[in-house]
């Protein structure tokens, strides 16, 4: 990659997330507030075009995986032909274009943006019950979600599935068998994730399930569950059990964070470049683009930016992010206790 994607830790970044909107069609109590987030007006969101540009700047700078977030990725306005449009920086040297979505409105749309150049699609989905959904993410829709998890599932162009399930004790934990169970004729990773602290999501330690105490659980039932290879900048640790067609993984964010392989960069909805989950908006390319500024000055920017990168996020003390860009990231004070 250029040396502008390589931080003082020598750790370089080749994995570009982009935010296309602050908006979501849920309202998960652990993400957003139940009134949702003020939104950036209009003319300060990113255009397609700019959206476009910046990401052929990072994948001519070595990215070679993109993801497209949100809030919502699917409630962005003419998402399918923007995800045909990024799919052309193959040729310039992109792998992936992957999607975080929450599945509410995606069942119709999953084939075209296959079509279109999805190859990875992560799913968010905490529940198998109707009820609790409601609970969880204040909307209708739990058949919406799982329609799109079959849909996925069905196209053979994605090139994987993941289902991201926050856990949170008392609530979902109990389903976890459930979940695994899914995974043993889905070609599907079911990913636990540590129910994280941000400001006003009733974070609390002890609604926490630390993954260490899951795969114990889940080895009590799965006695032959084992250690499954992860690729170097995986955030998630898998695991597989004979005989399931999927697998298993632990994203473990509280209990065992894993700064050290970072190749993440952040693009948010407005255009501003974050080189950590935890950290602050460095400096709007938005900005900076519709001043014309060259490709050199851009580039030097971003420079800076990943220049100044931390070796770990900062434990217990954050630095409020003035905006939110993409999940979980969208609410706006990270708290660590
Ligand atoms: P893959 O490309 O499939 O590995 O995606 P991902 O897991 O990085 O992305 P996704 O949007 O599915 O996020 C799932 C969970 O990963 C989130 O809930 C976060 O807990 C965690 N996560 C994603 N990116 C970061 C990050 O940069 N830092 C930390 N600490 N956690 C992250
Ligand atoms: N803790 C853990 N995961 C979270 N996500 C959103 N907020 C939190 C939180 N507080 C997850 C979403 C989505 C992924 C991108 O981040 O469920 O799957
Ligand atoms: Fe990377 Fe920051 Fe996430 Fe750590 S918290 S993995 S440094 S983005």
């Amino acid at each position: 990659v250029a040396p502008q994607l390589i931080d003082a830790f020598n750790r370089e970044h080749d994995y570009l997330r982009i935010s296309l909107t602050e908006k979501c069609n849920l309202r998960c109590f652990y993400c957003m507030p139940e009134d949702g987030v003020e939104l950036s007006p209009p003319q300060q969101l990113l255009t397609d075009d700019e959206v476009v540009h910046l990401a052929e700047l990072f994948v001519r700078a070595g990215v070679r995986k993109l993801r497209l977030t949100g809030g919502e990725p699917t409630v962005r306005r003419n998402i399918v032909e923007l995800v045909g449009r990024l799919s052309g920086l193959r040729d310039l040297g992109l792998q992936s274009i992957g999607m975080t979505s929450n599945g509410l409105a995606l069942h119709r749309k999953l084939p075209d943006l296959v079509e279109n150049g999805l190859t990875h699609l992560n799913l968010s989905l905490d529940t198998l019950d109707q009820f609790k959904f409601e609970l969880i993410t204040r909307r209708r829709g739990h058949d919406a979600v799982v329609k799109s998890l079959d849909t996925a599932l069905s196209l053979p162009g994605l090139q994987s599935v993941k289902l991201n399930v926050v856990v949170v004790k008392g609530l979902n934990d109990s389903e976890v068998f459930d979940f695994v169970e899914m995974t043993k004729e889905r070609p599907l990773s079911v990913r636990f994730i540590e129910f994280m602290p941000f400001t006003g999501n009733k974070w609390d330690k002890a609604k926490m399930v630390p993954s260490g105490d899951l795969l114990h659980r889940i080895a009590s039932r799965y006695p032959n569950v084992r250690k499954a290879e992860d690729s170097l900048n995986d955030t998630a640790r898998s695991y597989e059990i004979p005989g399931h067609r999927g697998s298993i993984a632990f994203i473990s964010s509280m209990s065992d964070h894993f700064c050290g392989t970072c190749n993440r960069l952040r693009i948010t909805a407005d255009g501003n470049i974050k080189v950590c989950l935890f950290g602050p908006n460095e400096v709007s390319l938005r900005d900076a683009l519709r001043s014309g500024a060259t490709e050199e000055e851009l580039m030097g920017l971003i420079g800076m930016a990943v220049g100044r990168k931390k070796a770990r996020h900062a434990g217990p003390i954050f630095s409020p992010s003035p905006r939110r860009l993409c999940p979980p990231s969208r609410l706006l004070i990270p708290t660590f206790p």
